[in-house]
């Protein structure tokens, strides 16, 4: 028998979906008002629980300045809250309508050489804009006092993927936004100058009236200006972000609030940002035609579980099949979606989204795939689709579980920011290359880790992996110092404890924090050219690959657990390992190769006490526990394409299986899930 997702009605008379929440992103606007009926009765057949409606609706409500038709889009609230599906409704604020740029043509975006980006596309505005916010701030306002007691309101969508498109603005008004925000940070042009290093290439202002966002200029723009306007724009669009919550809250102080993040966006500082939301939510697109892309994606969600210390999160966005923004699209194999899906609840998730409801007609989306595709119910994706709605309601417990981790890896989006610069030793260093190939060996592993800031609390981790920190500020230097003391392992890799909050470096021999916790320096950075690889020597005598980058290592307690084995640093250390107080510290300096990653890790792993959920996982299998109140499910996924057979420590039902017996033994097929219990 089919389950169907259960939405009780709560305190507030509100709609609240029961479980894991199962529905996409809602466009009524796009289509005929006749349409609109066989969408909420087909999302009924799909077990369609929520949606998120209103994203790009603001030229429909509100068709001129000033002027509200929110009629129709009442008649779609309605609708839904007749069908019990609830609303996580978006503020409208993410496409601003042809009339406003029209009237207001400064709203409109600059690039760094200047030129203006028109509208025709979306989310074509300057961020520092007063004029958008307040036009923006004016429609929620109307918005959450239309609704604020409409039983299907269930949560607030602010924007909608902040920084997709225009991260950046350069304009006139940003740069008067920068020097405030500048003004505000330093106090003092002095201390403007002494952060920003000005006495370098005659840069030094004499007023913040001078100081300019980093234009286009002849040669590399001042590194700490650049990071400086980093953060500001993240800044910029936090401020927007949160002058629609403030309406919101005031207006609305018990609608939690939401806004989807792009994956992990280098624009936008999640950690800092996740703090101002209720929920946390993500939008994440697998590439079917990468094999690994459901590790990008576990790092991903890890991240979104992280952002708010292990709070179940909103998988707000995913394709049902393809993509239309790559260059070659291709679709999720049959079983992929239904694989990913459960990824995202094996990691965490509470709520498992697509974007889109109804595939589009016309408009730049309409080979992305959606819910319900061009070619109707009877299509494999709706079947898919379906099904996997289905398959969720009939396990409501998992909602409000959680993993634990015994292992964390550190993400800084301002070390993020300055690593990327330009002029430095390499410009081939990518923090989400090497945060990568630092996350992959513990995934494959089974080994669970959540993603956190440097200046989280690290006591209940037994291992702390740091893939790169290029810049350190003091403070956490000495937590992770401490971390060691007390008892806690810690693996640096390369480049990382070079420069302070400014960008500059920190004197006394690199990384002069951290030296003492690793027991060496570096005297030399020994970038390796393009494609240029080097041997490193185990000390058991296995031989590994190196690309990327390399350095001179002076140990200073440390001692050499690899080597260089070929190149001019032959001899000298590639990996090292610094007991230090209770616990021990481990430096790599060079990019392992995968297979001399995951050996590597391994070993960090076991002398740090850090195993996986299962032992003896085969290849491609990922396996996760969430616990709570509603029970402790153990989740297997078999990201390959062969059957394989899991081997338990004790016999177990599968929750997706239901009706056979307990086992101690499960045979899971390519791309198969399986929910566990103990009976
Ligand atoms: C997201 C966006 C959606 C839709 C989707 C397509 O970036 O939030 O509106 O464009 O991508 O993959």
């Amino acid at each position: 028998m089919q389950q169907a997702h259960a939405v009780a009605i709560d305190a507030r008379r509100r709609l609240r979906p029961a479980g894991i929440a199962f529905g996409g992103d809602y466009n009524p606007e796009q289509w005929p008002e006749e349409v609109w009926a066989e969408d909420v009765s087909l999302m009924k057949e799909a077990g369609v629980s929520l949606v998120t409606a209103g994203i790009f609706s603001w030229a429909k409500v509100e068709p001129r300045p000033g002027e509200y038709d929110f009629t129709w889009f009442d008649r779609v609230m309605d609708n839904l809250a007749g069908a019990g599906v609830a609303v996580c409704l978006a503020t409208m604020t993410a496409s601003p309508p042809p009339w406003l740029s029209r009237l207001h043509p400064h709203i409109l975006p600059e690039t760094a050489d200047g030129r203006r980006m028109w509208p025709g596309g979306r989310q074509h505005y300057c961020p520092s804009s007063g004029v958008y916010r307040s036009h923006a701030t004016r429609l929620v306002e109307r918005l959450a006092t239309r609704y604020a007691d409409h039983p299907a309101l269930e949560m607030w969508h602010i924007g909608n993927e902040y920084g997709c498109h225009t991260p950046m603005c350069w304009c006139d008004e940003s740069a008067a936004d920068f020097r405030r925000w500048l003004s505000d940070r330093y106090g003092t042009v002095d201390a403007l100058n002494d952060a920003w290093s000005t006495a370098f290439w005659a840069q030094g202002y004499d007023s913040f009236d001078e100081v300019l966002p980093p234009r286009l200029a002849p040669t590399f723009p001042n590194p700490a200006q650049q990071l400086d306007f980093a953060r500001f724009s993240d800044d910029a669009l936090l401020r927007c972000y949160l002058a629609e919550k403030e309406v919101l809250r005031r207006v609305t102080p018990d609608v939690p609030v939401t806004t989807n993040f792009i994956g992990v966006h280098k624009p936008v500082d999640a950690f800092r940002w996740a703090a101002e939301e209720d929920v946390v939510s993500v939008d994440v697109y697998q590439d079917p035609h990468d094999q690994d892309t459901h590790i990008a994606a576990g790092f991903i969600f890890d991240v979104t579980r992280s952002a708010r210390g292990g709070q179940p999160w909103m998988l707000m966005e995913q394709a049902p099949g393809a993509v239309n923004w790559r260059d070659r699209n291709g679709p999720k194999p049959p079983g992929r979606m239904r694989l990913w899906s459960w990824q995202a609840v094996a990691q965490g998730a509470d709520a498992v989204l697509y974007f889109q409801w109804r595939q589009s007609r016309g408009g730049a989306e309409k080979y992305h795939s959606a819910m319900l595709p061009h070619g109707g119910t009877g299509t494999r994706t709706f079947r898919e689709v379906r099904e996997l709605g289905h398959e969720l309601a009939s396990v409501p417990e998992i909602a409000g579980t959680r993993c634990a981790a015994d292992v964390a890896l550190v993400l800084d989006w301002n070390s993020w920011w300055a690593l990327e610069l330009d002029s430095h030793p390499s410009t081939a260093l990518d923090q989400m290359e090497i945060a990568l190939a630092h996350y992959r060996p513990l995934f494959e592993a089974g080994v669970v880790c959540d993603v956190v800031p440097p200046d989280r609390d690290l006591s209940g981790y037994r291992l702390v992996v740091v893939p790169n920190l290029y810049l350190l500020r003091e403070r956490d230097a000495t937590r992770l110092t401490d971390f060691v003391r007390g008892g806690g392992h810690l693996l640096v890799s390369f480049f990382s404890g070079i420069v302070d909050d400014c960008d500059r470096v920190h004197l006394g021999g690199y990384p002069a924090p951290l030296r003492d916790v690793l027991g060496l320096h570096v005297e030399e950075f020994w970038p390796l050219p393009e494609d240029g690889t080097v041997d490193v020597r185990h000390q058991d005598g296995t031989v590994g690959h190196a690309d990327l980058w390399s350095e001179v290592v002076v140990p200073e307690g440390a001692r050499t657990v690899a080597a260089f084995d070929s190149g001019p640093l032959t001899g000298q250390p590639a990996v090292t390992r610094h007991p230090f107080g209770e616990g021990s510290a481990w430096y790599v300096a060079t990019r392992l190769a995968p297979e001399a990653m995951r050996t590597l890790m391994d070993e960090v792993c076991r002398t740090a006490g850090a195993g996986p959920v299962l032992a003896g996982l085969p290849e491609r299998v990922q396996a996760t526990v969430r616990e709570g109140d509603g029970g402790r499910f153990v989740f297997l996924l078999n990201h390959g394409p062969e059957q394989v057979e899991v081997g338990l420590p004790e016999p177990m039902t599968d929750a997706l299986a239901q009706g056979t017996p307990p086992s101690d033994r499960v045979t899971l097929p390519g791309a198969g899930v399986a929910v566990l219990r103990k009976p």
